[in-house]
C-alpha cells in the first residue's frame, strides 16, 4: 500500500485515491497525539463535516476494551479484547458517516491490525443484491431504534453491525445469514493494515467494512478517530 505525503496532497487527490480502492493509507511524522487529531482534522475538514461518534465527541481516541468497559450496544461490548467483526461504523444511525480517519498513536504491544475488506468483494448476486436492498432490519439504538435495510437504495452505502442489526422476519434473517455467510467466506479477499505510529488510514465508510485482529488488555494500543459526513 503506498504511503504518500499527506501534508502535500489536495482533496482530489486524496479523494482519488479512495476512490480506487475504497481507502488510502499515509504516513504522518507529528510527534505526538495533538499534532496526529489535527492532523485528522485537517483531513476531514478537506472531505466534509465532522460528526460526533457514539460518545458524543467529535474527536476520539480509541483502544481495545473488555465486555465490562465497554460501551453497552458496541462491539467491544460482545466481542470484548477477541477480534472485532467486519462492520459499518455508524450503522446505528440513519445515514452511516462517509468517512472513517485513523490514526495511529500507539501501535500497542502486541499490536493488532485493522482489517478492511469492501462489500462489492462479497460478490452479491443481483438476487442477493435486491434482498439486501429490501429485507427490513430493526437497527437497535435504544428508543430511536429504526427499520432500515442492509444495503441503501441503489447500493449508494452498506450498512452491517452485528452489534446493532436484527432481525425480525424471515427476509431479515436471510438477509443477515447470507452477509454473515459472505463476510465468513471472504477471509482472504481481506487486507490487514499493520499500524506504526504516525499512520494515518482514512476509509470510506459507505463501501470498506472495518474490523480489528484479537488484542490484549494493556497492549496501550491507541487510535485517534475522526468520522465525517460527506
Ligand atoms: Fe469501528
Amino acid at each position: 500500500m503506498a504511503n504518500i505525503d499527506i501534508a502535500a496532497s489536495k482533496p482530489e487527490q486524496l479523494l482519488g485515491q479512495i476512490a480506487e480502492r475504497g481507502w488510502s493509507s499515509h504516513c504522518f511524522s507529528g510527534p505526538d497525539l495533538g499534532s496526529i487529531v489535527r492532523e485528522l482534522g485537517r483531513i476531514g475538514d478537506c472531505l466534509g463535516t465532522r460528526v460526533a461518534g457514539r460518545a458524543g465527541s467529535l474527536e476520539e481516541v480509541i483502544q481495545p476494551r473488555t465486555t465490562g468497559g465497554a460501551h453497552p450496544r458496541s462491539l467491544s461490548s460482545r466481542y470484548g479484547l477477541g477480534a472485532l467483526p467486519f462492520h459499518t461504523e455508524l450503522s446505528h444511525r440513519t445515514r452511516p458517516c462517509r468517512y472513517l480517519l485513523l490514526g495511529c498513536i500507539d501501535p500497542g504491544s502486541p499490536a493488532a491490525a485493522t482489517m478492511l475488506l469492501d462489500w462489492r468483494n462479497l460478490r452479491f448476486s443481483p438476487h442477493e443484491l435486491d434482498l439486501l436492498e429490501a429485507a427490513p432490519i430493526l437497527v437497535r439504538t435504544g428508543r430511536r431504534s429504526f427499520y432500515s435495510t442492509i444495503l441503501a437504495p441503489g447500493g449508494v452505502f452498506f450498512r452491517y453491525d452485528p452489534a446493532c442489526l436484527e432481525a425480525f422476519d424471515d427476509r431479515g434473517r436471510s438477509a443477515l445469514r447470507l452477509v454473515e455467510a459472505r463476510i465468513d467466506g471472504a477471509a482472504s479477499e481481506a487486507e490487514a493494515h499493520h499500524w506504526s505510529q504516525g499512520d494515518i488510514l482514512i476509509i470510506d465508510n459507505w463501501r470498506v467494512l472495518h474490523g480489528r485482529s484479537p488484542s490484549d488488555h494493556g497492549s496501550g494500543r491507541r487510535l485517534a478517530r475522526i468520522l465525517i459526513d460527506a
